[in-house]
């Protein structure tokens, strides 16, 4: 469905836990609250949301967290949103750490892609953003999934980790430079997300996309516009001669996309946010649980989505951070 600016809103970010194996320093380096299973919605529950987003346009769906493959059931909730009539694209964020045993399930449910998170190439700055000493276990299921043949892309925040980690030396493997050099013999994307003043995020300076990309040609002169197409999103691609994959750049701060915003978010507690920013949005969980059931209950789920996306906000105002009034961390938002 269009939402009142006019947007056509056909794209659906369902975390599924707000648990993670990973202890990422912008993130979630304490951990999270611990939220009684009953507070999360069950994976018939995001079925049913899921319908009705369907009814509403919704064709793509991200399942995410938290990390997402913590939770059981995922592989079995993949298969249940392919079904859904409407739905036609189920992919999935994970920071990859499980992902190598998993694999056949998810990819017997149908996955159509994989987003993995993964920050640096270089093994004691992995350790030093994640809190585990997992590198060589994600770069193991990057292969495995390419090498099933499903679509990868990696997700590095674009963060100046010289100045991050003060002292400790350059090099090049532990910075972007190492991460675009990863798409010189792995056909996957790796896109570059400028960190969002959200949560812990705040603590950290992001990279200027547009200083980066000046740098990457600087480095690259051969680096042209992809025009090809890598899915719906904010990532702007770029490719380099010889290399198998490609660049993309996700600018939220220095390249504001809103004006084609394709998307809502349901959190793992049923509420479904319309902007990233703001808190605005919808109860889900609410009119699930207290809702008299059958048809009444898909008609008022339905009714309570559409007034919620009727309402999204034009844009973010992460250039005014005052105005902001979603305070929740980005693993509670699921990204
Ligand atoms: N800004 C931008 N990206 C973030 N992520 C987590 N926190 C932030 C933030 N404040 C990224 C993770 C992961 C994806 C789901 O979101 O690195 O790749
Ligand atoms: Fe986990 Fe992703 Fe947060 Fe890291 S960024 S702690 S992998 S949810």
């Amino acid at each position: 469905m269009k939402d009142s600016y006019g947007r056509t809103i056909d794209y659906m970010r369902i975390s599924i836990t707000d648990r993670c194996n990973l202890r990422c320093k912008y993130c979630m380096p304490d951990g999270v609250p611990m939220v009684p299973m009953s507070d999360i919605l069950s994976l018939e529950e995001i079925v049913q949301i899921a319908s009705c987003g369907a009814k509403l346009g919704i064709h793509n769906i991200k399942v995410t967290g938290g990390e997402p493959l913590v939770r059981k059931g995922c592989a079995s909730l993949i298969r249940e949103l392919k079904a859904i009539p409407g739905i036609e694209c189920v992919t999935l964020t994970t920071n990859g750490l499980l992902l190598e045993a998993c694999l056949q399930d998810l990819l017997a449910a149908g996955l159509d892609g994989v987003n993995i998170s993964l920050d640096t190439l270089n093994s004691e700055r992995y350790d030093a953003i994640t809190g585990t000493d997992g590198l060589a276990t994600v770069k193991r299921a990057i292969d495995l999934a390419a090498s099933a043949s499903l679509p990868v892309k990696l997700n590095c925040v674009s963060l100046d980790w010289d100045e991050t980690f003060a002292g400790d030396s350059q090099s090049a493997d532990g910075s972007w430079r190492g991460m675009v050099e990863f798409a010189r013999n792995h056909p996957v994307d790796v896109r570059f997300i400028e960190m969002m003043p959200i949560g812990y995020g705040r603590q950290f300076k992001s990279l200027n996309h547009q200083e980066l990309l000046e740098n990457m040609k600087r480095l690259y002169p051969d680096l042209t516009a992809d025009s090809g197409s890598h899915g719906p999103g904010p990532a702007v691609y770029y490719r380099i001669p010889g290399f198998q994959g490609s660049i993309g750049l996700i600018s939220a701060i220095h390249g504001k996309f809103c004006e084609n915003c394709n998307r809502v978010r349901l959190t793992a507690q049923g509420y479904l946010k319309t902007c990233l920013c703001y808190e605005d949005g919808a109860d889900l969980r609410a009119v699930l649980r207290n809702g008299t059931g059958g048809q009444v209950l898909e008609e008022e789920l339905t009714s309570a989505i559409r007034q919620a996306i009727l309402k999204k906000p034009n844009a973010h105002c992460f250039e005014r951070p005052e105005e902001m009034t979603e305070q929740h961390s980005m693993v509670m938002i699921g990204g």
